[in-house]
C-alpha cells in the first residue's frame, strides 16, 4: 500500500490541507520526508528544487541552521507556558519595528485566526455587521470569509463551502478586485453598514493579480469617508516582498498611502515556519481586544516560545541582501520561464508582485486585474507543464491560482535546475 493510500485511510483526501492535494493538476501528492535550503526530499530519497517555499514562509530556505538552533534552544526550554514570555514582546518590537502603523500587536497561530479576529474588531470598533471583501482574495478558512475565496477554493472549483450559513454569508459583501464602482456602490447600497473592507494589498491567492496604481490608496480614501476600517491581509506579502511587506513596499514607491490602514494580519514569515500570525493596527482599535477591551481573543498556544524563537530568528535574518536575492531570483526565473514558454508557442501571462509572481497559461490580451479573468487560464495546460517540472525535479504549487515562492536559498545551482527542466515543461503545456 502506497503512503498515500494509507493517508486516504485516516485523513479526509489523505492530505491535512486540502491545496495539498493535486485535485487540479492529477495524481498522488508528493509526500516529503526532509526540506534543506531551496530543496525538498521525498520519502523515496528524490530531490527536488522547492517553488512552494511551505506556502510563503520559508523565505531564508528550509532549515535555515539559525532558525533551527533557535527552535531548539526554546523547545529545551520547556514547549509552552501558558503565561506571556519575553519572546512574544520581542517579536511584537520587530514588527512593529518593520510596519510602524502597527502600534500593538496581538500574536496568534494562524492566518485564518489573524483574519478572523480583525474582522470582529472592526465589527466591535464600528458597531456595524457588514464586511467587503474581494472576489479571489483568501482571508483563511472562517465561515464569513469564505465566500469567493479564489486559491484552495478556486482550485478545487467551489464558489465557497458548504457548511456556511446563510445568514453568515449574507454578511460578505463580495466585490470585483480593482473596480472602484463596484466598491462604490457597496457602499451606497449599505449606508453606514459596512464595518471593514479586507484586502490583500497585493492579491496573490488568485494568482498574482496585483493591485491597479492607485487602487489601495482609493481604498484608504473612501474607507475613511464611510467610516468604515480597512484591513490589509499580509499574510502573504508580509515580509516576505519587503522588509516592511507589500505596504512597505508601496510607501517606497511613488504613490504612497497618504494615511496607513487601521488593520494588518500578517503570517507566514512572520512564524519562520512555526505555527505563528499576528495582528497589528492603529492603538485604539487594538486596544478594544480583551483583556484591554470588550472584543474577545485567546489562544492556549498563541505566542508560543518555538513560535516565537523561529519568528524572532527568521525576521532578524531577513536583510536587504535576501530581499534582494529573492527579487533578483524571481526577477531571472520569470524571464527564464517567459522565453521557453515562447519558444515552444505557449500562450500564458507572467504577472508579479515584488518577488511573487504566477504564470497563467492561455490567451490574455489584457492585464489580468481581477478574479473573472484569472479563471479564463487554461488548467490542462498548467498541469502539463506542473507535472513535466515535476518529472523533471522541480516542484511548483499544484494550482494555477498560486504564486511561486522562491528564497535567499535559491542559489544559482538550483536556480540552473529550474531552468533546464523549463524548455521540456513548455514542449508539454504546449501539447
Ligand atoms: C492572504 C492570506 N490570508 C490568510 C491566510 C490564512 O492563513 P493560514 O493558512 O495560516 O490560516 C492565507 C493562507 O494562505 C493567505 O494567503
Amino acid at each position: 500500500m502506497s503512503l498515500y493510500q494509507r493517508a486516504c485511510a485516516v485523513i479526509p483526501g489523505g492530505v491535512s490541507s486540502p491545496v495539498r492535494g493535486f485535485g487540479s493538476v492529477g495524481g498522488d501528492p508528493v509526500f516529503i520526508a526532509r526540506a534543506q535550503g531551496p530543496y525538498l526530499y521525498d520519502t523515496d530519497g528524490r530531490e527536488y528544487v522547492d517553488a512552494v517555499g511551505s506556502w510563503g514562509p520559508a523565505l531564508l530556505g528550509h532549515a535555515h541552521p539559525e532558525v533551527v538552533a533557535a527552535v531548539q534552544a526554546a523547545a529545551a526550554r520547556g514547549l509552552s507556558f501558558g503565561a506571556p514570555t519575553a519572546a512574544e514582546v520581542e517579536l511584537a518590537e520587530a514588527v512593529r519595528a518593520r510596519v510602524e502603523p502597527a502600534q500593538l500587536v496581538r500574536l496568534v497561530s494562524t492566518g485564518t485566526e489573524a483574519c478572523m479576529t480583525a474582522v470582529r474588531l472592526a465589527r466591535g470598533a464600528t458597531g456595524r455587521d457588514l464586511i467587503v471583501k474581494f472576489a479571489g482574495c483568501y482571508h483563511g478558512h472562517s465561515d464569513g470569509l469564505l465566500a469567493a475565496a479564489g486559491s484552495g477554493v478556486a482550485t478545487q472549483g467551489l464558489p465557497g463551502s458548504a457548511g456556511v450559513t446563510a445568514e453568515t454569508a449574507a454578511q460578505t459583501i463580495v466585490v470585483p478586485y480593482n473596480d472602484p464602482e463596484a466598491l462604490e456602490l457597496a457602499f451606497a447600497e449599505h449606508p453606514d453598514r459596512i464595518a471593514a473592507v479586507i484586502t490583500e494589498p497585493a492579491p496573490a491567492n488568485m494568482g498574482v493579480v496585483p493591485p491597479r496604481p492607485g487602487f489601495n490608496a482609493l481604498l484608504r480614501q473612501v474607507t475613511r469617508r464611510h467610516g468604515a476600517l480597512l484591513i490589509f491581509d499580509e499574510v502573504l506579502t508580509g515580509f516576505r516582498v519587503y522588509r516592511s511587506g507589500w505596504w512597505g513596499l508601496e510607501q517606497a514607491g511613488d504613490a504612497p498611502l497618504a494615511e496607513p490602514p487601521d488593520l494588518f494580519t500578517f503570517g507566514k514569515v512572520v512564524g519562520g515556519g512555526m505555527p505563528l500570525a499576528a495582528i497589528g493596527g492603529r492603538a485604539e482599535v487594538m486596544e478594544l481586544l480583551a483583556p484591554l477591551g470588550p472584543v474577545y481573543q485567546a489562544g492556549t498556544l498563541s505566542g508560543n516560545p518555538l513560535a516565537t524563537a523561529a519568528g524572532i530568528a527568521t525576521l532578524a535574518l531577513a536583510d536587504d541582501a535576501v530581499y534582494r536575492h529573492v527579487d533578483a531570483a524571481a526577477t531571472a526565473v520569470q524571464a527564464e520561464v517567459g522565453a521557453a514558454l515562447i519558444s515552444a508557442g505557449v500562450p500564458h501571462r507572467i504577472q508579479a508582485a515584488g518577488s511573487l509572481f504566477t504564470v497563467f497559461f492561455g490567451e490574455f490580451d489584457v492585464p489580468i486585474d481581477d478574479y473573472a479573468t484569472a479563471q479564463r487560464q487554461d488548467p490542462a495546460a498548467f498541469a502539463r507543464f506542473f507535472h513535466a517540472m515535476l518529472d523533471a525535479g522541480v516542484a511548483l504549487p499544484p494550482s494555477g491560482y498560486e504564486a511561486w515562492f522562491l528564497s535567499a536559498a535559491h542559489d544559482d545551482e538550483a536556480l540552473g535546475r529550474v531552468v533546464e527542466a523549463l524548455p521540456a515543461a513548455a514542449r508539454a503545456a504546449a501539447r
